[in-house]
């Protein structure tokens, strides 16, 4: 299992615990940085993660800025990108059963280390459900 993961200048400090939680679970982490506290542009993370996804280079993606909504609004633009922005375990978990989410995205000005912990293993551990929500995924395919 490989994770792409990437983070904005807010996240650094978040992108890197959620990297060695990770780890500990075994799974290959591609860190797309950023790597400093430097302002910086979160498109350009997204970007890459959400490139790591649509390639089969990663199996799948988390992407941290301030909120995650920016994060999330840049990688849904990539065909077949389906980016979710969370900040609770339900959300986290729903989003891969009903919505087959391939991007995991959360704030690091909304959440704590614990809960994104928390919200990555949700993320990890769920399984699309398929069956009657797999039209709308389709749907949702459609559109792009
Ligand atoms: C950066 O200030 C902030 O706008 C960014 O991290 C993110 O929250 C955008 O959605």
């Amino acid at each position: 299992m490989t994770y792409s993961i990437g983070c904005d200048h807010t996240a650094i400090d978040l992108k890197n615990h959620v990297k060695a939680h990770l780890e500990r679970r075994g799974i290959t982490v591609i860190d797309q940085g950023t790597f400093s506290d430097e302002r910086t542009d979160y498109p350009l993370y997204a970007k890459k993660v959400a490139e790591d996804v649509q390639s089969s280079t990663a199996d799948k993606g988390i992407l941290i800025c301030g909120t995650g909504i920016g994060m999330s609004m840049a990688a849904n633009k990539f065909n077949g990108i389906r980016a979710a922005a969370v900040s609770d375990t339900f959300s986290a978990k729903a989003s891969r059963e009903h919505n087959n989410a391939n991007i995991l995205c959360f704030g690091a000005r909304v959440v704590g280390p614990g809960l994104a912990t928390m919200m990555t293993d949700a993320f990890i551990d769920a399984d699309y459900e398929g069956g009657r929500h797999q039209k709308r995924v389709d749907l949702i395919q459609s559109y792009e």
